[in-house]
């Protein structure tokens, strides 16, 4: 880590630490679990179209926004506001962020702690035979999560895990983890992938993904597809401010949000070429949700010649993708309890694993017989997403759209004039008069309100 003289706070050392960063928060379990069932659910290729449309559209002008806040004001989400010179009031939208933050890795970090599971079961050679229990695949998995004790205790381990890597900073941690483990995992996809292609179900499963019914555009499906994007790009909370704010002054915004916004969806469309069509050759049902993808990972891998030298390396990268996500969401509340709580690193980092922690395990309990009034796995999973990352998305957006200082905006994003053909124009444009309006009109038509 550079440190600035001016402060004690670290910064990214290189341009590539930077997109290897960003697109480590991006990619993760939003990509490979959550896209395929969320799009399963929302119809297949109508689903993908809308939420292609938001991250150009939504997407891509709020990972500016949320880059210019965090470099111009070197801090936190909370903070930032403070010290841009805002109208009283906006500080506290970092606090959504926070909420939003510890509620991403309650969830988050049971479904990591799935995939950890999975590793293990594939080096003991024992995850393809979990297949000849009654019920299959499926039903294994099912047991499984249900049986609560396992699942609590790999959360707890990922949590351990993630706070351990993050105690180390934000440049050791951070970096050399991202740098070695995305581009693997891509041409690991890309293998995976054409495995799929080869399926006989591969032309129904790919006209799934691709071939839209827009009769199955509803406001549901919209609201549905505008969350993942969002969740999916780590928008909307801070996430990408916070680590904006240890950007340099080099450091090319627009470009960076467009690699991440684009790499991102490419792994989300690797995760549907390479589930979509195992689901429709093994006659899975598309629209199961949050389990669908531990059925098919697993039945993939048994059809597969060496199937569990291909799972253990799945397995291995899957889990580290989550990891460099969960590194991303609790650099949120640990950049708020140092910046502006004035706690040291270490408190912070101990203060917000105990809360992730509380939340985790709440999150592992979910899928037990225990008689909860609400699931919170999916209350925090459907709240964070649909309803938080937006309202926050649509607060950062009409801040930087209308009331952050234009002059910042443009410096910002040409680095004082130095960068010639970035569309400053239409970025400010799209963050004052479409995202915000388009979420509102979203969420309140999904809630009835319209
Ligand atoms: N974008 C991450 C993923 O797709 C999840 C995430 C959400 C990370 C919010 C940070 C903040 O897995």
């Amino acid at each position: 880590m550079s440190e600035n003289p001016k402060s004690s706070r670290g910064y990214f050392a290189t341009k590539a630490g930077i997109i290897a960063a960003t697109v480590g928060s991006a990619v993760g379990l939003g990509n490979i679990w959550r896209f395929p069932y969320e799009c399963g659910q929302g119809g297949g290729a109508a689903f993908l179209l809308c939420y292609i449309g938001f991250i150009a559209l939504l997407g891509i002008p709020v990972i500016c926004a949320e880059f210019i806040l965090g470099r111009a004001a070197h801090t936190d989400f909370f903070s930032c506001f403070e010290r841009l010179g805002s109208r009283r009031g906006w500080p506290w939208m970092g606090l959504i962020g926070i909420v939003a933050s510890l509620m991403i890795i309650s969830f988050y970090s049971v479904v990591a702690g799935w995939a950890f599971e999975y590793l293990r079961l594939s080096l003991s050679g024992n995850l393809i035979s979990t297949g000849n229990s009654q019920g299959g695949f499926g039903a294994y998995f099912a047991t499984f999560t249900g049986s609560g004790y396992a699942i609590v205790i790999w959360t707890v381990v990922v949590l351990a895990l993630n706070y351990a890597m993050v105690l180390g900073g934000v440049r050791k941690g951070i970096e050399r983890a991202s740098t070695i483990m995305m581009p693997l995992l891509g041409v690991l996809l890309v293998i995976m992938c054409i495995n799929s292609l080869m399926m006989p179900g591969a032309a129904d499963g790919l006209s799934f993904l691709f071939k839209p019914d827009f009769s199955k555009i509803t406001w549901n499906v919209i609201l549905g597809a505008m969350g993942q994007a969002f969740f999916s790009l780590s928008i909307g909370l801070g996430c990408m401010l916070t680590y904006a704010s240890y950007f340099k002054d080099s450091a090319e915004l627009f470009r960076s949000a467009a690699t991440t916004g684009i790499l991102d969806t490419s792994v989300a469309i690797l995760a549907g070429v390479m589930i979509f069509p195992a689901v429709f050759t093994y006659g899975i049902a598309p629209t199961q949700g949050p389990t669908l993808v531990f059925e098919v990972f697993p039945t993939i891998f048994s059809k597969m010649a060496g199937g569990t030298i291909w799972a253990i390396m799945f397995f291995f990268m899957l889990a580290l993708a989550s990891l460099t996500s969960t590194i991303s969401m609790s650099e949120i509340s640990i950049a708020f309890f140092v910046d502006k709580c004035g706690m040291r690193r270490r408190m912070a980092c101990i203060l917000s694993f105990v809360l992730a922690l509380a939340g985790g395990v709440i999150c592992a309990l979910s899928f037990t017989h225990l008689d909860w009034p609400v699931n919170f796995f999916n209350l925090f999973n459907n709240v964070s997403s649909n309803i938080l990352l937006p309202i926050g998305g649509l607060l950062i957006s009409v801040y930087t759209g209308h009331i952050l200082n234009k002059k910042i905006f443009t410096e910002q994003l040409t680095n004082n004039g130095k960068l010639h053909g970035v569309p400053v124009g239409l970025l400010r444009f799209l963050l004052r008069w479409i995202c915000p309006p388009a979420i509102a009109i979203i969420l309140a038509m999904s809630i009835g309100l319209i």
